[in-house]
């Protein structure tokens, strides 16, 4: 026994040895030893498909080594020769992934994400049965889903996100029993959800977001009952939320964001107890949340319900989810009060219900402000655009020193802003426009120091505009427009040297301009002072505007000359001072304005002829009406469009193109005779005409009118950017990962991203604002509210913005962009290295001046 199991351990030894020896000279020898050379071909047949590989790569893939030591490739242990692992993601990697991979037969991973390939994803992958893991996502990848992808039958994981597949999911996929990650993200397959997928039993994350998928969710899909991401966002889903899904005990997020769902939310969604994220918003999703809705909700961290039709009242026992953190019901028909145990959230973060008809109508509706004082964390508390009606309660300034955005806009507010406001020490954003808001600017303002974004704009205030404002050198917008504030316009303002946006437009303001406004708020995008009872001259330190894109002076009592500096305003688009007591002529410095689009001197006493340049500046709106203009009208550029410019008044013009009936100028008398009857014509018919340009005027007047009436008609706004989440953000740079990087400039990082907005999928730069931490938040509507207002000439086209809370509590801001090629992405990123240097000043409206 001891002889033959010695002689038998010697054997087991020496073939050890052998082995031992055989693997070790395998890595010293490796190309002699390899005799089965299948996958040396696929291999190289494989790097042949690739024509792009700028860092090289795929260098080492050559003969003087053996394959199983190139880049990426993992071979077996059992199989020396075979490939089992093939990782070659993130490497810039460009071509087509070829077919001969299926020769790989022993391949089990195979990861080709965040590289440019194109092509179809080869039907011959289906062959490779030990697959288990497939990543492909983050190519450009085309064609449909193989259906064979079904005879991967050992397949795990499958990533295909962000590529450009087309077609439908392939119910083969159902025969992938052992499927565990499923992630068909941002692609544009269209079809139904096959309800096979409902067989899938092991499937643990599930996420087919940014599609175009079509039908209604498969109640199969309450099956999967190890599933604990369910992510289906930005598709064309239909019908109902299954009521099965309430089967899925072990759902954590449950994202449904922005389909055509329509019904009830099912009772038994509220069962799901492992729930930390229920996000529904943007569907057509009716009824009411039932008063019970947090019996089970024990985990329940965010809750975004937005732009939906529930309506009825948010339920008292909301405090029964006791961990809640982010509620977002905004855009949606809530009635009744605000329940004040909402103040038992002790983890409240963000409040966010405004355009809603909640009410408040007698004092003790609004105890929901004093509850929420025991929400210490509180950071966002958004009520805009409901019926609160009533008295402002003072104790809203005893809220946590942590609140930084603080939104009542567009609700029927009365009282004034308490004078304590100064306890506010996080403020960031104060948004109280449209409200009845009477009483003066607190002297405390001053104290908020982190004050960005301030709105008090068509309300009932009155007295002097608080030189403390001064003091809030942070300060980027300031609207105070449409009141009743008096007095002169505080020297002290020059000192918010952030100020970007400044509106005091339709006041009683009075006095002078100070010119140390123009000096020290250089970077100024806007500014509008009409409708005020300015009286000085216009200081010739305008010119130091050098970024601003408007300036509006309209309607004031301005005197003086038009400054020859203004040509210092290098990237002005509009200038408007109209209805002054201007006199002098049109500085000829004027047509240096380069990008000058719309220029208003109507009503004023300016006189001399029209300068030649003004036909060479590209106007789309010119408007000298009723000054002391005289001699000859040109005939090209706006001249040449009698829509874009208006001339009348102007008694002693003449010439101009025909459609304008101006006198000829340079007629002798005899001529003028002969033609006399023509001019009386003439006239009878310009009489007609300029009737119907006065009844046009005034059309459009109106027009206007009416759509600056409703600047912040919330559902105008809501349409012009998709709704984009920091959720939706996070998916579609997968966690702002470093393989979506494409830059970092002084204000922020660049991801690329994929994304379904404007209703198309596009390939979109995401900048991510770097934002310090506890700086201000500054509310969805409001950018959208300064985009509109501010537009100009360096922007590059804004396709969504993102004013959220990132998971850690963060204030979060992203702006998305149109994707551009990499020059002009490079300028973009690195604005001082523009050659022309025109400041790209529209990017840092929303970025952070504080850190450059
Ligand atoms: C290599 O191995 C594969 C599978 O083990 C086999 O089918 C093939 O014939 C072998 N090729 C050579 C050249 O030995
Ligand atoms: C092959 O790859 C090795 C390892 O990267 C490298 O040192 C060698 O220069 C390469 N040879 C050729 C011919 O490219
Ligand atoms: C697989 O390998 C065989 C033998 O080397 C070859 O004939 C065949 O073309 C390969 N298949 C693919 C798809 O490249
Ligand atoms: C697939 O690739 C993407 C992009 O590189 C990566 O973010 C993701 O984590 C990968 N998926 C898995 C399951 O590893
Ligand atoms: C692969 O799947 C297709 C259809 O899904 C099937 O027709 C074919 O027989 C399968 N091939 C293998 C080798 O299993
Ligand atoms: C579900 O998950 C549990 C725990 O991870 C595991 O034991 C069970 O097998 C899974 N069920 C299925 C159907 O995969
Ligand atoms: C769930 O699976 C069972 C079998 O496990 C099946 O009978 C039932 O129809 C499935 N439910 C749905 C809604 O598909
Ligand atoms: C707020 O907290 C205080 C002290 O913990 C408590 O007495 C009060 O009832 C709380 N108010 C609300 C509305 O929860
Ligand atoms: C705020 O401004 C006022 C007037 O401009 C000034 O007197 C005061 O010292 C400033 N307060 C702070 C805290 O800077
Ligand atoms: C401007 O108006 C103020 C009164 O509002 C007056 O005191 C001042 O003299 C006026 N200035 C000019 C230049 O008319
Ligand atoms: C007007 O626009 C044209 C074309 O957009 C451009 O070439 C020209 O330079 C512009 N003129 C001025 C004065 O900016
Ligand atoms: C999505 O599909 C629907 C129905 O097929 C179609 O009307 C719509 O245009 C598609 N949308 C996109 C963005 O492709």
């Amino acid at each position: 026994m001891t002889i033959l199991s010695s002689t038998a351990m010697r054997k087991i030894f020496s073939l050890l040895v052998i082995h031992l020896l055989l693997l070790i000279s395998s890595f010293i020898f490796p190309v002699k030893s390899s005799n089965n050379e299948t996958d040396l071909y696929a291999l190289l047949s494989f790097k042949s498909s690739i024509h792009g590989d700028p860092k090289g790569e795929l260098f080492s893939w050559n003969h003087s080594l053996h394959h199983c030591l190139w880049k990426g490739v993992v071979c077996g242990r059992r199989h020396p020769d075979r490939v089992t692992a093939l990782d070659l993601d993130s490497l810039q990697l460009s071509g087509y992934i070829s077919p001969s991979l299926t020769n790989l037969t022993f391949l089990q991973r195979l990861s080709l994400s965040n590289n440019y390939l194109t092509g179809s994803i080869p039907e011959e992958l289906g062959r490779l049965s030990r697959l288990k893991f497939l990543n492909l996502s983050v190519n450009s990848l085309n064609g449909e889903i193989p259906s064979t992808i079904g005879n991967c039958s050992n397949l795990e994981v499958l990533f295909i996100r962000n590529n450009r597949i087309q077609g439908t999911i392939p119910s083969q996929l159902s025969q992938c029993r052992d499927l565990s990650l499923l992630n068909l993200g941002a692609n544009f397959i269209i079809g139904e959800i096959p309800p096979e997928i409902g067989s899938l039993n092991k499937l643990v994350k599930l996420s087919f977001d940014n599609n175009n998928l079509t039908g209604s969710i498969p109640p199969s899909l309450g099956n999967l009952t190890n599933l604990s991401v369910l992510t289906i966002r930005h598709n064309s889903l239909t019908g109902t939320i299954p009521a099965s899904l309430g089967q899925l005990q072990h759902l954590v997020n449950l994202l449904l964001n922005f389909n055509n769902l329509s019904g009830e939310i099912p009772n038994s969604i509220y069962n799901i107890s492992s729930l930390l994220l229920l996000s529904l918003p943007g569907n057509q999703l009716e009824g009411t949340l039932p008063s019970n809705m947090c019996d089970a909700f024990s985990n329940l961290w965010d809750l975004y319900l937005y732009n939906n039709q529930l309506k009825g009242s948010i339920p008292s026992s909301i405090s029964n989810c006791s961990v809640l953190a982010y509620i977002e019901l905004h855009y949606n028909s809530f009635t009744g009060i605000i329940p004040s145990t909402i103040g038992s959230l002790k983890n409240l973060h963000l409040l966010e219900m405004s355009v809603n008809q909640l009410e408040a109508k007698k004092p003790s509706d609004w105890s929901f402000i004093e509850a929420l004082v025991n929400c210490t964390s509180l950071e966002v508390l958004n009520l805009g655009s409901n019926q609160l009606q009533g008295i402002l309660p003072s104790s809203v300034v005893n809220h946590s020193s942590t609140l930084f955005h603080l939104g009542l806009f567009m609700n029927e507010i009365s009282g004034s802003i308490p004078a304590e406001i100064g306890g506010l020490t996080s403020l960031g954003d104060l948004e109280l426009y449209q409200t009845n808001l009477g009483g003066t600017i607190p002297l405390d303002i001053g104290k908020l120091l982190n004050l960005r974004w301030v709105d008090l704009s068509e309300n009932m205030m009155s007295g002097e505009i608080p030189s403390t404002l001064g003091n809030l050198t942070s300060l980027n917008v300031l609207i105070l427009d449409s009141n009743s504030f008096e007095g002169r316009i505080p020297l002290e303002l020059s000192n918010m040297q952030a100020l970007e946006y400044l509106n005091f437009s339709s006041n009683k303001l009075s006095g002078a301009i100070p010119k140390e406004i123009m000096i020290r708020t250089s970077f100024a995008i806007a500014i509008d002072l009409s409708n005020n009872y300015l009286n000085s001259t216009i200081p010739p330190e305008i010119g130091k505007l050098i970024n601003v894109g408007k300036i509006v002076l309209s309607n004031n009592r301005l005197s003086g000359g038009i400054p020859s500096t203004i040509d210092g305003c290098q990237v002005l688009e509009g200038l408007y001072l109209d209805r002054n007591l201007l006199q002098g002529t049109i500085p000829t410095s004027m047509g240096n304005l380069k990008g000058l689009k719309e220029l208003d001197l109507s009503n004023n006493s300016l006189s001399g002829q029209i300068p030649e340049f003004i036909d060479k500046m590209n106007l789309t709106y010119l408007n000298i009406s009723y000054n002391d203009f005289n001699g000859k009208v040109p005939k090209e550029g706006v001249f040449n469009n009698a829509s874009e410019i208006d001339i009348r008044g102007n008694p002693k013009l003449c010439g101009g193109v025909p459609q304008m009936h101006l006198p000829n100028c340079a007629l002798n008398s005899s001529a003028q005779r002969h033609h006399s009857r023509t001019i009386y014509y003439c006239s009878i018919a310009s009489a007609f005409l300029s009737l119907s340009i006065i009844i046009c005027l005034l059309l459009t007047y109106y027009q206007i009118r009416k759509s600056q009436n409703h600047p912040r008609s919330v559902t105008a706004l809501k349409s012009q950017y998709d709704d984009v989440s920091y959720n939706d953000l996070l998916r579609a740079t997968d966690n702002f990962s470093l393989d979506n990087l494409i830059g970092r400039g002084a204000f922020g990082a660049v991801y690329k991203a994929i994304m379904l907005l404007e209703n198309a999928t596009k390939i979109v730069a995401v900048k991510v604002l770097n934002l310090e931490q506890n700086s201000a938040s500054r509310s969805f509507l409001s950018e959208c509210k300064a985009l509109k207002s501010i537009r100009h000439r360096n922007l590059i086209k804004v396709l969504s913005v993102c004013s959220s809370i990132d998971h850690q509590g963060n204030d979060f801001k992203a702006l998305i962009f149109e994707f551009m090629p990499n020059g002009s992405l490079e300028a973009w990123l690195h604005p001082n290295s523009v050659s022309t240097n025109q400041p790209m000043r529209f990017l840092s409206l929303i970025e952070n001046k504080h850190s450059n």
